[in-house]
């Protein structure tokens, strides 16, 4: 499905490629399946039911790419939840020093969730092959963590009061999400990640390539989205000539 939405990423300027975890075995072997995708880079691993929105998000995820190129360490955010016991749970030390993260605990030391969204340095792929699975017999991205944390090489980042991280495993979760982002796309008349106009406002793809894709969506609200996007980037360039 996910194949058939994104395809090879070239609407969006992108490169996408597929590999299919056979059974539900746990997140840390996204590591291992994708070991030859990963090569020597550094990585970053999110979950596709894990939706998150807010002011600020973009300068922490350059945070923690850096933290991950440049100083080989992992990065790994904090949510406070109503329900921890659902998540990996971080505890912190008064100073905000992660002290521990454990998985899905019956008595949590904190309500930060682990969200799932993990950047690490390249040695992870070397991290994740040698665990062993827990209890509920899964590879779990815990466990890596934990070997990040003990190595002093873990940096947790708490997301603030007011940013949204939505979970949508759930039907229950899935559609108080899609409340979410209707109600803030009707409000303020702007998409949640539509994703050509992300690429269209980077540059990753021209204004003909944008039009292109427009052109058969044209009588439904999402081709008519993009065009007004493309219009909306006319105008701003328009002012930045005069
Ligand atoms: C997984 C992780 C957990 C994390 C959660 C975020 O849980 O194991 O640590 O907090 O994703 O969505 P799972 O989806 O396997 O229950």
């Amino acid at each position: 499905m996910f194949e058939r939405l994104l395809g090879d990423g070239s609407d969006y300027g992108l490169h996408i490629t597929y590999a299919e975890q056979p059974s539900p075995d746990g997140l840390a072997q996204a590591f291992t399946i994708g070991r030859d995708f990963i090569g020597d880079d550094s990585v970053c691993l999110v979950l596709g039911d894990n939706i998150f929105h807010g002011a600020g998000f973009e300068p922490m995820l350059t945070r923690a790419v850096e933290h991950a190129e440049r100083d080989k360490r992992a990065t790994v955010f904090g949510y406070w939840v109503n329900d921890p016991e659902r998540y990996g749970v971080v505890e912190f030390d008064t100073d905000g020093r992660c002290l521990s993260i454990e998985e899905k605990p019956e008595h949590p030391k904190s309500n930060f969730a682990v969200v799932g969204l993990y950047f690490y340095p390249n040695r992870v792929v070397d991290v994740a092959s040698h665990i062993q699975p827990s209890a509920r017999g899964e590879y779990e991205i815990t466990t890596v963590n934990q070997h990040f944390l003990s190595d002093g090489e873990l940096t947790v980042q708490t997301l603030p009061r007011g940013f949204a991280w939505l979970d949508t495993g759930t039907h229950d979760s899935l559609a108080e999400a899609s409340i979410y982002v209707e109600v803030l796309e009707k409000r303020q008349g702007l998409k949640i990640a539509c994703l050509e106009g992300i690429a269209y406002r980077r540059g990753w793809i021209s204004r003909e390539r944008m039009i292109e894709l427009a052109r058969p969506m044209l009588k439904n609200q999402y081709g008519q989205y993009l065009m007004k996007v493309i219009d909306e980037i006319d105008r701003t360039n328009l002012n930045n000539l005069q």
